[in-house]
């Protein structure tokens, strides 16, 4: 326990989730399928030819029909956010066509209309790893500029009918992961190791163009909304004190932050500029690209926070670890998670100072949990789950939110990662929980889908109340 008071009254508490993680119903009313249909085993395994039924996100958590019992346990929590995703293949099936989905537009709206009733501001991701299918198999996603005015046309639809309630979007999700999981974040269908270093930068150029868009046409349609990009934060350490150590840190660490520098600043910096030069990668780049990138720039930096890792300049000093969708250096000072990501609360306050120090922008922590194995249990005849582990790794975390607040950083909120279970994005297992809420489905399939606060289901709640002083 501490007794900070840093966190402010506007401050946004809530959690965090994605269309395709929860809301299974994956043909109904219309969608088309998405990328997340091929890949019953995230990024473990190649993606399958067609749509397989050993795919837990088909039915995944059921939001598709359950969405007002989960909001409404949200509200329960004290709720003042929620973030989630739309899925872009329930609004235009295959990406391409002319006219949007109406069955799909108008399930967002009942999830909107349920938020209000609530009093809970929602934060939307326009983009959240769910390219529909056919934009990979026919333009190989984000390879092709055509991207660019199909996503347009989707934003365009989806700040002209929910730009007067939404006010806080994000244009891609962990915009830097297409570098490492091109077919999850980008919809690129090319496999990994015969995607050309061109092909996979320039796929990022249309993305950093397509997201300045995104700037562009709100300031058109949605003029209150604020937009914020969206990285995958992940602090890189020396891991000696070796000035080679330091030097190669610093340059795995920018790989990360040219995406913020690009969507800040409204170009790209040298150092990047530079690294595609070595790799013998030349972009094409309009005059309207140059343009749309500086005179768009986001109002808010927004990123996740799982751990850290360590980066060195000796090849044989590379024991490489897992961690979210990057690899990267053990750290032998931290533990990890039973998935092998290393938990480091002090990381994110270095994350959020390192962010301010060098944006000067509102800062959002909209993705940070701990994924593990949860046991369903009766205590006093109720079901739940005492994730003891889950409280102290959220409660380490926020003890450094309110760190970062003292040393001056803005910050605007902070939603948790899978609020209630969903499927993994990596593993596609469900037990691998994050959630407040437990789920009944298992990785078989099995399970009833009914909904169980577990023990850190008040504990959030009790620290929502009290502002923070509860940490
Ligand atoms: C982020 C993604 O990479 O981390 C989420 O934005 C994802 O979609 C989350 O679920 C946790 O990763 P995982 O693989 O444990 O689900």
């Amino acid at each position: 326990s501490n007794t900070t008071t840093a966190f402010p009254d506007g401050f946004l508490w809530g959690g965090a989730t994605a269309a395709n993680q929860i809301e299974g119903a994956y043909l109904e009313d219309g969608k088309g399928l998405s990328i997340q249909d091929v890949m019953p085993h995230g990024i473990t395994t190649p993606r399958t030819a067609g749509p397989t039924d050993d795919n837990l996100k088909q039915v995944a958590i059921d939001f598709y029909h359950r969405y007002a019992e989960d909001i409404a346990l949200f509200a329960e929590m004290g709720y003042s956010t929620y973030r989630f995703s739309i899925a872009w293949s329930r609004i235009f099936p295959n990406g391409d066509d002319a006219e949007p989905n109406e069955a799909g537009l108008a399930f967002y709206d009942r999830v909107l209309d349920e938020l209000e009733k609530h009093g809970i501001e929602p934060l939307v991701t326009i983009s959240h790893y769910e390219t529909p299918l056919h934009l990979a198999e026919a333009y190989d996603g984000w390879v092709n500029r055509d991207l660019i005015g199909f996503y347009e046309r989707y934003v365009r639809v989806l700040f002209a009918r929910y730009g007067s309630r939404v006010k806080y979007w994000l244009t891609f999700n962990e915009i830097n992961s297409v570098i490492h999981a091109p077919f999850m974040s980008g919809g690129i269908n090319t496999p990994k190791d015969e995607l050309s270093p061109t092909d996979l930068y320039q796929a990022v150029h249309h993305e950093l163009v397509a997201s300045a868009l995104a700037t562009k046409v709100a300031r058109e349609l949605a003029p209150n909304a604020q937009i914020g990009c969206m990285i995958l934060a992940m602090p890189v350490y020396p891991l000696t004190p070796n000035p080679d150590d330091v030097m190669a840190a610093l340059t795995t660490d920018r790989t990360n932050l040219a995406f913020g520098d690009v969507h800040v600043r409204g170009a790209y910096p040298g150092y990047y500029l530079r690294s595609l030069r070595e790799k013998g990668v030349e972009l094409d780049i309009t005059e309207d690209d140059r343009r749309l990138l500086a005179e768009n720039t986001v109002d808010f930096v927004s990123f996740s926070y799982y751990a850290s890792v360590c980066e060195t300049a000796d090849a044989s000093k590379r024991v490489t670890g897992e961690g979210n969708l990057f690899p990267g250096v053990r750290n032998p000072e931290l533990r990890a998670s039973e998935w092998g990501w290393q938990i480091d609360p002090v990381g994110l306050r270095i994350a959020l100072n390192q962010f301010w120090d060098r944006w000067q922008k509102p800062l959002f922590i909209v993705e940070n949990g701990l994924g593990a194995k949860d046991e369903l249990v009766e205590v006093d005849g109720i079901r739940t789950v005492v994730d003891d582990y889950r409280i102290a790794y959220l409660n380490d975390h926020l003890v450094q939110v309110g760190e970062a607040l003292e040393d001056g950083v803005e910050v605007m909120g902070y939603t948790s990662w899978g609020c209630i279970d969903l499927v993994s994005a990596s593993t596609a297992q469900l037990s691998k929980r994050y959630g407040f809420i437990y789920v009944d489905r298992n990785d078989d399939g099995s399970g009833t889908l009914e909904r169980f606060r577990k023990k850190s289901f008040g504990w959030y709640a009790e620290v929502i109340r009290t502002r923070g002083a509860a940490l």
